[in-house]
């Protein structure tokens, strides 16, 4: 065919699938930006009136598989509070459902599991094929987005890490120590990562196919990953991410969140990820130290400050940008945005990043 044809069709390609505003794409790719992009983790979700308006109507996961609602919730935060990028909406726990697990969302409880995953005969029935078939309803959700979208701003998928999930799975819901999950390692390792294979093949399975569904990044949620110890993390979560970053970055970026292991910085960020995701456990000074400014850094607001004036907001950001440099940065916040933060501070927040100036 004519070399014109291709060319013609690689710039309807590109066209299609580059959002004008590139900037978390840039920063992911260690290229020069003119100033940091700016998301928020858990931005889609309920410290917006208009979602909670929805949660009255449907249950939780009712809103997870229907794309057209899942869309509407995904663009509220592209439109009400002006981030540079969109989130999915959706949850972690949908790759162990499609394992053929139970969970359900009770209100002020979270997840829950009635039947916790802890014999072999259990861990042995878990479907690890066909997963993203049984995901339709994301893929779904990510093509509406990116109609939705018209290549304004990139859109991140996202996924829990092996280890998280397996918290979950086992202690059967939320906890504050998981007591459980931890114990259960401890005394059936060999099961554990029985498990954890499963979980991290599945995982797999999706995001292959959330790439192909069109995602521009995907971030890796390991919310517990400061459970384990040094060693325990090795063995029990950081070689299953690194597994999982390493099959996909090829095709696109990697965000990896480990909550709680900032001083282990240097260690995780040669997993392969474009970026870290941190905390406000670390100071920027010393993720940079740690990373040796060779790695995309993204975070570390204390998701609290959003709940102070907005002053105190715009000086804090302020602050947290000069400390990281614009450069190789990502501007977020250390964990999820709080449910009772007022709409107005997240976009202070998120104004204060897009007007910057370095002094
Ligand atoms: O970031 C976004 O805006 C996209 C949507 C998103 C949700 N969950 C929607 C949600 C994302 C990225 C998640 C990830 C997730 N889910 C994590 C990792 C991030 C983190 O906060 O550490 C975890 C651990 C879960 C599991 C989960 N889902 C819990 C523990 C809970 C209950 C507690 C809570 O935070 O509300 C959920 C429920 C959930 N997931 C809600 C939302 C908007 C709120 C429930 C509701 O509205 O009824």
């Amino acid at each position: 065919m004519a070399p014109e044809f291709f060319r013609v069709f690689r710039a309807f390609r590109e066209k299609q699938f580059m959002p004008r505003n590139d900037l978390l794409l840039k920063a992911l790719a260690g290229h020069k930006v003119e100033r940091p992009p700016v998301w928020m983790m858990r931005q889609a979700g309920r410290y917006l009136p208009s979602f909670r308006k929805l949660k009255s109507q449907y249950d939780f996961f009712e809103r997870v598989r229907n794309p057209e609602m899942a869309c509407e919730i995904t663009m509220m935060p592209v439109h009400q509070v002006g981030v540079d990028a969109a989130i999915l909406f959706s949850d972690i726990l949908v790759v162990p459902q499609a394992m053929g697990i139970d969970i359900k969302m009770i209100e002020s409880r979270g997840p829950v599991v009635p039947v916790p995953v802890r014999t072999k005969d259990q861990i042995d029935a878990l479907i690890t094929t066909g997963i993203a078939g049984r995901l339709d309803y994301v893929m779904k959700a990510i093509r509406l987005t990116l109609n939705e979208l018209n290549d304004t701003v990139p859109l991140i998928g996202f996924a829990g890490a092996p280890w998280t999930i397996l918290c979950y799975v086992i202690q059967g819901g939320s906890s504050k120590t998981f007591d459980t999950a931890l114990a259960f390692c401890e005394e059936h390792p060999a099961l554990a990562h029985r498990l954890l294979s499963k979980i991290t093949g599945a995982t797999l399975d999706y995001l292959h196919a959330k790439a192909a569904a069109g995602v521009h990044a995907i971030q890796l949620f390991d919310s517990w990953a400061g459970l384990l110890d040094r060693t325990g993390y090795e063995e029990f979560s950081h070689r299953y991410n690194k597994q999982i970053i390493h099959e996909l970055k090829d095709k696109l970026p990697v965000i990896l969140f480990a909550k709680d292991r900032g001083d282990e910085l240097d260690v995780l960020a040669g997993s392969g990820a474009a970026a870290m995701g941190i905390d406000w456990n670390i100071n920027p000074e010393a993720a940079r130290r740690l990373t040796q400014n060779k790695i995309t850094l993204q975070g570390n607001l204390n998701p609290s400050v959003l709940l102070d004036d907005e002053e105190v907001v715009r000086e804090e950001t302020r602050k947290m940008i000069s400390r990281f440099g614009t450069q190789r940065y990502i501007a977020n916040l250390g964990h999820g945005i709080l449910p009772e933060t007022p709409v107005e501070n997240a976009i202070a927040f998120v104004e204060t990043v897009k007007n910057f100036k370095a002094d």
